[in-house]
């Protein structure tokens, strides 16, 4: 058939092909604008990550992969049989449920799992981190990404996290900080040979960020109510900041086994994207907005890139080998090393006061925080601490924190393996030590002995007594 058409048009001339009259008078004008069209959604997709990397095995945590960027990145991640645990604010969400479900059926993958980590509360992050240490084998872990955020639109007032701080500063930079602070045991225990590659979400909008020591949260200063990007660049700044210092860190403790450190945090900026956050953001959270934006949304169509394209420098941190020779700290974008940076991000002493400072920060608002759920707490609350702490207590496979849960813990075992319920580490209650010496067992033996022998003159006694 367009063998036939082709040949049609070489014998016969163009004017068999349809439409040939209008194609020629509006060609000329139509042609110029979708090559220029073409030409730019070319351009404007960015650059496309060409490394691969074999994920079967592998274990990795995301932050944001129920939504926009990352939830394309945590179904590349489970495409390639990694193991994912996906932290959402909620984990008793009928909606989260299914998409874990859904993810599972389109990748084949079950080892797909969300665990609750809601970046709006330091309480919850600690309590998830702690869940994940409290393994006593360190479990595996190859990577985190950071790819939650909230972006406030513009004419939005102020609003605040759990613990009472600027939303924004509060889950893009406070929660990422306190989750991968946190993890800091479980990154180090991971063996040499292992790649540990961690990836925070960044934007070009930290260039319109600030960075005050006296006030790193937007505490004091009035909230910028018509240009909430100031505090969302200045959270995405703080996150650069906190990565040089915190991967410094990381290269200065000395391991056990004397191996170098296998661990490298990276910045991602993926460009601009057409994302649930987006759209809210230009659309001003208002349904005129959303009107406007559906309008031109040919525009939008043209200028920002899908998901599919906004991951490709998160496959590039994830992927590429050179990484892992670097020092790491580094920004990626478009598939590449930036060598153009913010100079506040290489400011080694504004580094060490913005790590500290966001420390102290944590702990105030913390104990804060436990002030006010102890105010709040119910008596079935209580109640229900008290049984989950007995219970921690008492599991064998959790790590003892004080002597006192190990002796918990080991009377537990003692029971369980039928040699008393002792009370202290050295003896349980039938004077038995729970390691003993040789000593310990030739007085067991005497004992049982002495114990057989007046049982056997017992026995014979009841012999003799049966004769007679
Ligand atoms: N889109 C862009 O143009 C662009 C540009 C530069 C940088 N970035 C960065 O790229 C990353 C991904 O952006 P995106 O546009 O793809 O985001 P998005 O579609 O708006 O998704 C945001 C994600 O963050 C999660 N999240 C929000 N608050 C949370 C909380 N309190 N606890 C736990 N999770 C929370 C959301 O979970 P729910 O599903 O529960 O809402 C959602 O999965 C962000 O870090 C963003 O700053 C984006």
């Amino acid at each position: 058939m367009p063998v036939e058409f082709l040949a049609s048009v070489l014998f016969d001339g163009p004017q068999v092909i349809p439409y040939w009259e209008q194609i020629k008078q509006y060609g000329p004008t139509l042609i110029p604008i979708a090559t220029t069209v073409a030409l730019g959604k070319y351009y404007f997709r960015g650059a496309t990550n060409t490394w691969e990397r074999d994920l079967h095995g592998k274990v990795y945590m995301i932050t944001g992969g129920t939504s926009g960027i990352g939830a394309v990145i945590a179904h590349e991640l489970a495409m390639k049989g990694a193991q994912l645990i996906i932290l959402t604010r909620r984990t008793d969400d009928s909606w989260v449920a299914e998409y874990i479900d859904d993810l599972r059926d389109q990748t084949s993958n079950p080892l797909i799992y969300a665990e609750q980590c809601d970046l709006n509360s330091l309480y919850s992050v600690r309590k998830f981190a702690t869940k994940w240490l409290d393994n006593a084998t360190p479990r595996r872990l190859d990577g985190v990404i950071c790819c939650a955020a909230e972006a406030i639109p513009r004419n939005i007032p102020r609003q605040i996290t759990v613990d009472g701080v600027e939303k924004q500063m509060g889950i893009n930079y406070l929660g990422h900080f306190h989750l991968l602070t946190l993890l800091e045991p479980s990154l180090k225990s991971q063996p040499p040979d292992r790649d540990v590659r961690v990836l925070i979400a960044t934007c070009s909008s930290q260039s319109l960020g600030e960075i005050d020591l006296q006030d790193l949260l937007w505490e004091q200063k009035q909230y910028p109510t018509s240009q909430p990007w100031k505090v969302y660049g200045s959270s995405k700044l703080l996150l650069g900041v906190f990565a040089k210092q915190y991967q410094k860190r990381l290269m200065e403790y000395e391991r056990k086994d004397k191996a170098p450190c296998n661990i490298r945090i990276n910045l991602v900026n993926p460009g601009l994207v057409r994302t649930p956050s987006t759209r809210r953001f230009i659309s001003m959270g208002t349904i005129w907005g959303l009107l406007l934006y559906l309008i031109t949304f040919p525009v939008w169509w043209l200028f920002l890139k899908s998901v599919y394209q906004g991951a490709q420098t998160f496959y590039f941190g994830l992927y590429a080998p050179v990484l892992m020779k670097m020092e790491g700290g580094c920004l990626l974008q478009e598939c590449k090393i930036m060598t153009k940076i913010r100079k506040e991000i290489d400011d080694k002493e504004l580094q060490e006061k913005v790590y500290h400072n966001t420390t102290e920060l944590i702990k105030k608002l913390e104990v804060q925080s436990a002030i006010e759920r102890k105010k709040n707490k119910t008596e079935e609350e209580i109640q229900q601490e008290k049984e989950a702490e007995l219970k921690r207590k008492r599991d064998v496979n959790i790590q003892p924190k004080t002597t006192e849960e190990l002796n918990q813990k080991l009377n537990t075992l003692r029971s369980q393996i039928g040699i008393g319920g002792g009370s202290s580490v050295s003896n349980n209650e039938n004077g038995m030590p729970l390691f003993p010496e040789e000593s310990d067992l030739e007085n067991l033996k005497n004992n049982s002995s002495s114990k057989n022998r007046t049982d056997g003159k017992k026995s014979s006694k009841k012999k003799s007594k049966g004769k007679k």
